[in-house]
Order: structure tokens, then sequence, then C-alpha cells
């Protein structure tokens, strides 16, 4: 049962008008509140931060800092200064397997991956084994579809194990992996974890205490929040002890001809001009997904995720992938249909209006352990409703037989 107005939610995103959109797990839809910041922020606000002499530059710069205080308290981190602005989750892992796996994961030593990871989750970590030399240690799925604990603890009692690197929540299967007994588990292995959020980040809360994962990476756009701008959190002493990952003006304490020494944290991350009004909307994305509980949130898209795949269920030919049952899965659900290319079958459904994605969904090894190269997804939002749903089913088995 919804509890809070989906009616007046859908009403904030202007873009829903387009058509059914189910797919936000590539990226959301922006409320009206995210865009107009942004245009307010460029037409009011905009300098370039840290280093001005003048009121604009003071006011980026304040709104800057206020957007890391945001994400800071929306994580539940202990200082501000734990939270660095990139890109997006892809940057913010390779900055961790770039500086901290370059230093200290060596040819005798191995990272943890799992079967689920997005290849930004996966391809850092493959650079890494080719320049290093490190081991590649891989768990599989176990039969309710999510991580074999089991064969984690057999890799890490092996006791060369570094770093589990693992996602929150599948983008594929939309299963959600036990972070809290994983980070356990790995840290009486002298393992450090590094959580892939740019799923849950949007579905759950994380609270990265009491989580105690020692590096954290999001996406600003998955999160109602604009492009370009993305989160990685690290416990503030792997932080400091880390080299530099991009060089070059802003995260420099002194540069003289033949050397420079680094700012302190977070800048020593940031090299270069932040992605500054993008952070502003995340602030504000924040905000206003904060006004709603996330019990409600969680009890609302799961609601949708059971009816879609009831509804997916009774179409004959149509394989889901992962778990047997919708209650465990969160967020999205990856399926086949027999006889139909998924990038065909997605177009179809496209063209009546109803926007799914097709392809690996940047999830190869998990494709390929289902035996099959891509599939067709479909992801809820906050926004969405059971209408939405109900136009799924029918424009697949029109598409049916369109290919019969
Ligand atoms: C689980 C997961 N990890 C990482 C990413 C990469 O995020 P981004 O492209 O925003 O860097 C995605 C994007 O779909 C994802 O779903």
């Amino acid at each position: 049962m919804v509890m809070f107005d989906l009616k007046q939610i859908r009403r904030e995103f202007p873009i829903l008008k387009e058509g059914t959109y189910l797919d936000s797990a590539a990226t959301a839809q922006k409320p009206k509140i995210v865009i107009d910041a942004l245009k307010n922020f460029y037409e009011t606000e905009n300098a370039n931060v840290h280093r001005g002499m003048h009121t604009l530059s003071e006011k980026a710069t304040a709104a800057f800092e206020g957007a890391r205080t945001s994400v800071q308290k929306f994580i539940n981190a202990k200082s501000s200064e734990e939270i660095v602005f990139t890109s997006g989750t892809t940057e913010s892992i390779n900055l961790v397997a770039k500086t901290w796996g370059k230093e200290n994961v060596g040819e005798d030593d191995a990272i943890v991956l799992t079967l689920l990871e997005h290849h930004s989750n996966i391809t850092p970590w493959i650079q890494l084994k080719d320049e290093n030399d490190c081991a590649i240690e891989w768990v599989e799925l176990d039969k309710d579809e999510n991580i074999n604990l089991t064969q984690l603890s057999e890799h890490l009692i092996k006791g060369n194990v570094k770093l589990v690197a693992v996602t929150g929540q599948s983008n594929v299967t939309g299963v959600r992996t036990p972070l809290k007994g994983i980070i356990k588990k790995a840290h009486e292995a002298g393992a450090l974890v590094l959580v892939d959020a740019a799923q849950l980040i949007a579905h759950h809360p994380i609270d990265v205490q009491d989580l105690d994962c020692d590096f954290l990476a999001l996406s600003g756009h998955k999160l109602y929040g604009p492009t370009g701008v993305g989160v990685l959190y690290g416990k503030r002493e792997l932080l400091e002890s880390m080299p530099p990952f991009l060089t070059g003006g802003g995260m420099i304490a002194e540069v003289k001809r033949d050397h420079f020494t680094c700012a302190g944290l977070p800048t020593k991350f940031e090299a270069g001009t932040p992605p500054i009004a993008q952070a502003v909307g995340l602030r504000i994305a924040i905000d206003w997904l904060s006004q709603f509980n996330w019990s409600d949130i969680e009890a609302h898209e799961q609601s949708l995720i059971e009816k879609a795949f009831q509804e997916l269920n009774k179409i004959e030919g149509l394989t889901i992938l992962g778990p047997s049952d919708p209650k465990n899965i969160s967020g999205c659900i990856s399926f086949s249909v027999d006889g139909i290319h998924p990038h065909d079958l997605t177009d179809i459904v496209g063209q009546k209006g109803v926007f799914m994605r097709a392809g690996h969904h940047c999830a190869q090894p998990l494709h390929e352990h289902y035996g099959i190269p891509a599939s067709t997804r479909l992801s809820v939002g906050i926004y969405n409703n059971e209408d939405d749903i109900a136009k799924v089913a029918p424009a697949i088995e029109e598409a049916k037989k369109i290919f019969s």
C-alpha cells in the first residue's frame, strides 16, 4: 500500500509524460526541484569554488561544501572529509583500484569479486591484476541466487585476500547481498571491503558506520540527482594513506619545479574543477528524497516488483533471471523471451511507449553464467505506479505476435 502521495510525486517529474519509464536502474529521472536547482545555481551562484575572493565564489563554495555535508549525513559518514566527489561510481572504484590497490595489493595477494558485479567493479580490478600480478578470486551464486557465502569464506580463509569488492544490489537480478555479514567476515580475515552502492543507494538506507565498510561508491544520477557527479566514501585513515589519483589544480598544497605536496582530505582526490552544479543538484535530490520514509519507499517499490514478477511469469516462454521468489528481488527484474532477441523485444515494446533496457547491463560474467548474451530489464523508481507495470505484459505479448 502506498503511504505517500504518488500522484503528487509523479507531478514533480515532468518527463514522465514522455512515456512509461521503467529504466531507473540505468538512470533515475529528476524531480523538477533538482532541475530548477541547476538553473538557479547557474543563474545566481555560479563561480569556481575554493579559490575565489568574491561573493559568487563564496556562494558557490558554500553550496558545494553544503552538498558534501548532505551526502555525509545521508550515508552517515563520520566526517565530510571522508566524502570525495567524483564523476560517478565508475570513477570512484577506479580511484580506489589505482591508488590504494596499486600500493597495497601485491603478487601474493587476492581481490575477491562476486558474479553479481557490474563491469565498473570488475575491470579496474582486472587492470590491477595485470599490473600488480595479484589474483582475482570469484564468488559464484548459491541456490537462492545470492552470493555463495561458503565460497567467500573459503577464499578468505587463505589469508591473502586484501579486498572484497561487492555490490549492495545487483543491477540485473535485483538481489541484495548481505553486506553486514560479508563485511564482518572480511574484516575477521584481515580484508577490506568496497561496496558498490550504485543501485542500492536509491532503494535502501545506507549507514556506512553501521555497515563498517571501508569504501563505498555511488552515483548521483541513480539517486534522482544530476549526471556527472558521484561519491567515493572512504574511512579517513585509508584515504589519508592513499596517494592522489588525478593530479593538477586544486588538489595540491604546494608545487615546486620538481615536486609537489598534496592538500588534505578530501581535496587531495578532487583535482581540477569539480562537478559543482551537479553536486548542488545532488544535495537537492537528497533533500527531496529524504522527505519520504525509507519504509514507505521500499514497500511501494517492492509491491511494484512483485506485481511485475507475477505478470511476467504468466507470459509463455519468458524466463526471469535470478530468484524465484520476488521477495528476494529489489529494484529491477531481468528476463529473456524464447525466440526473440532482447534488443528486438525491448525496441518494439519501447515503440509502444514502455521504456526498458536491453543488453548485458554491463554484467557479462553474470549473463555468461545464465548462458545468454543479453536480457531485457525492467526497473522501478519511486515515481512508478501500478499502471506502468500493467502496460508491460500486454506490450510483450504484442511483440511476441510480431515474431511468431
Ligand atoms: C551496480 C552498478 N555499479 C556501477 C555502475 C556504474 O555507474 P556509473 O555509470 O554511474 O559510474 C552501475 C550503473 O549502472 C551499476 O548499476
